[in-house]
């Protein structure tokens, strides 16, 4: 049970969280879905990353995105990862053994990056302008690190476009607009993107739409549903037995072949001058 203290969006603070080693497991889980490993892919040649370059993740998880940067860059390339939770670093920094351009992961926080101006020919944010308190705070402070010319990316999932078979669609939209309203600031945080790359000065703003999509029931989407379900029981959108009665209705969808999950991505690159 998650105290009441904390802030109800456990990637504000993985560390404070008491399932924190199954947060860090669900960003592994979500990079080895073929579909997102896709998704990834297409927005890194969108920015695009180079062999050679000088790269910054803000919020870089286990390192799921660092892997494929460092694949990229190469050896003459360097990937730097920050992240605020102790806990996802050390996970990173395991997981990061071995990669093909050097590898360097701090504890920071992107509102306050320890780097002076214009050190990196790109820097991202993926799934992360979503969870901050400050988006274009971190928004600026990317920009700032970004070389003249260089590159600005953010990437997020945007909940208001989920779109997912259930037989009971109002419960079905009662638990997933419910929770997302809950615990973000912004559930629709992809479509704002653009904007607030512009808003923090940032110029030639180009926007990638892509799709999430799951016919099969991925063991990601299942653990996504599923911490829906967890959370509506949480904030008293519905009781247990409701929740459970939910999630297996997914399960005799996937049974008939009829299951769908879809939810966009929206990636925004832009150049610093
Ligand atoms: C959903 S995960 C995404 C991780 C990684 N980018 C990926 O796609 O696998 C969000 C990450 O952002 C980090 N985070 C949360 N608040 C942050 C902040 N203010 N600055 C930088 N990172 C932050 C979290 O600790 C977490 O590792």
């Amino acid at each position: 049970m998650t105290a009441p203290s904390l802030h109800p969006d456990p990637w504000r603070d993985v560390d404070a969280q008491p399932d924190a080693a199954k947060l860090a497991a669900s960003l592994e889980l979500r990079g080895r879905t073929p579909t997102q490993a896709r998704l990834r892919g297409r927005f890194l040649r969108f920015v695009p990353i180079r062999p050679g370059d000088a790269i910054l993740e803000v919020g870089c998880g286990t390192g799921v995105v660092i892997r494929d940067l460092a694949a990229i860059a190469g050896p003459r390339g360097s990937v730097v990862g920050v992240d605020p939770s102790r806990l996802i670093l050390r996970e990173a920094r395991k997981r990061c053994r071995g990669a093909r351009s050097r590898v360097t992961l701090r504890e920071a926080d992107g509102a306050a990056l320890p780097f002076k101006g214009g050190r990196f020919d790109a820097v991202l944010a993926i799934t992360v302008i979503l969870h901050v308190a400050d988006p274009l705070r971190v928004v600026a402070e990317m920009a700032r690190v970004t070389r003249r010319g260089g590159r600005v990316g953010v990437q997020d999932q945007d909940f208001g476009t989920v779109a997912v078979t259930h037989a009971d669609r109002a419960l079905t939209d009662r638990i997933m607009r419910g929770v997302a309203a809950h615990i973000y600031a912004e559930p629709d945080s992809g479509r704002r993107l653009p904007g607030l790359l512009r808003q923090a000065g940032v110029q030639d703003v180009r926007l990638l739409t892509d799709v999430y999509q799951d016919t099969t029931l991925e063991p990601w989407t299942k653990t996504f549903l599923e911490r829906r379900a967890e959370h509506a029981v949480r904030f008293g959108i519905v009781d247990a037995s409701t929740a459970r009665r939910w999630l297996d209705g997914f399960t005799e969808l996937v049974a008939r072949g009829a299951f769908v999950l879809t939810m966009n991505y929206y990636g925004a690159v832009g150049v610093t001058r």
